[in-house]
Parts: C-alpha cells; sequence; structure tokens
C-alpha cells in the first residue's frame, strides 16, 4: 500500500527480533529465550524494506479461541507509513484464516497508552466496559 516497497514474510530471525526490541527499547531479552519465543509462537510476520527487516507482529495463543498479539514493533524511522497497520491486518487474517465455520475467538493485546487509538482504528476495544466487566490482570514473574 506504501511506497516504501515493502515486502511482508511469515519468518523473523532471532537477530533482527532482538534488534527491533531494542530499538523500542524494551527489556533486553537473553538470545536463547528470544530464540525460545520465536519458536513457541503461533505466528510472526515481519516486514522488509530494501532487504531490512524493519517490523513484525508476533501472536501467541490455542489456534481456536484466544489469539494474543504479543509484540508489535516498527522501526521508528519508518513509523507512520502503514507498515504497523498492513501487519495487524494480515495478524488479523491468519486468525480468521484458524477458525471453523461457526468458531468464535478473541485477539487480545495490551495497548501502550500512545497506541490505544492505533489499535482502536482497526476494530479493537478496551476492556472492562459497560459489555464486559471482567478486568484484564497480569503477573509479572522474575
Ligand atoms: C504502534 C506501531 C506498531 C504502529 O505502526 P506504524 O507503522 O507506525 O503505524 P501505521 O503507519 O500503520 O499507522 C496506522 C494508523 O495508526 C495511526 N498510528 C500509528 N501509530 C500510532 C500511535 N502510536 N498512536 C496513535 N495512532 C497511531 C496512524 O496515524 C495511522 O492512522 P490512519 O490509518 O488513520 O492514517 C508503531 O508506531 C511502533 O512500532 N511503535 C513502537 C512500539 C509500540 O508501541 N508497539 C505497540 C506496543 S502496545
Amino acid at each position: 500500500m506504501n511506497s516504501l516497497n515493502a515486502t511482508y514474510e511469515t519468518a523473523l530471525s532471532i537477530d533482527d527480533y532482538l534488534f527491533i526490541r531494542k530499538a523500542q527499547a524494551w527489556d533486553d531479552l537473553e538470545y536463547s529465550q528470544g530464540a525460545m519465543a520465536l519458536k513457541n509462537s503461533i505466528f510472526i510476520i515481519s516486514c522488509k524494506v530494501d532487504f531490512k527487516t524493519i517490523g513484525f507482529v508476533r501472536l501467541i495463543g490455542d489456534m481456536a479461541t484466544s489469539f494474543y498479539i504479543q509484540e508489535i514493533a516498527v522501526l521508528p524511522e519508518y513509523q507512520n507509513q502503514g507498515i504497523g497497520k498492513e501487519l495487524m491486518k494480515r495478524a488479523i487474517l491468519f486468525v480468521k484464516s484458524c477458525l471453523k465455520n461457526d468458531w468464535k475467538a478473541t485477539i487480545r493485546l495490551k495497548s501502550m497508552p500512545k497506541a490505544k487509538s492505533f489499535y482502536e482504528n482497526l476494530g479493537f476495544v478496551s476492556f472492562p466496559n459497560k459489555d464486559d466487566k471482567n478486568s484484564l490482570m497480569m503477573l509479572v514473574i522474575n
């Protein structure tokens, strides 16, 4: 969709994964932990521009009822050019492709405050809300 000559593929190297994470100033991952995270993901799609990997989205889940966007990131210098939206659209298509006729499933994610409207543009709603009184909760183990 964009003038960047972006290509997408269902693969991501460990080095590219760790590099793009680092560019977001996210917590450092040990190489072997990054490798295991990628190996056990249910779906990964990355974006390349001029042979350089510049973004990815990574999903975990049970492939039937519950899908979770674990990470999405685009290198800062490539943001706001439609790459993130395209990655998300492809992730949503993947989830749809997993579902049989009358199956229903959820795609969950945890949004940083500044990315909320990015997800809302794609149809995501915050919860709890008036239709869902359950709270998203988390336990951090370290
Ligand atoms: C969030 C992120 C993945 C979006 O990717 P992107 O390639 O910059 O987004 P796009 O260019 O595809 O933007 C799609 C739309 O979302 C909007 N948008 C993009 N980033 C946004 C942000 N941080 N906040 C609000 N809106 C945003 C764009 O304006 C655009 O709107 P439009 O469709 O009306 O034109 C990217 O900014 C990023 O990597 N951020 C740092 C890491 C991060 O925060 N990841 C998500 C953690 S919850």
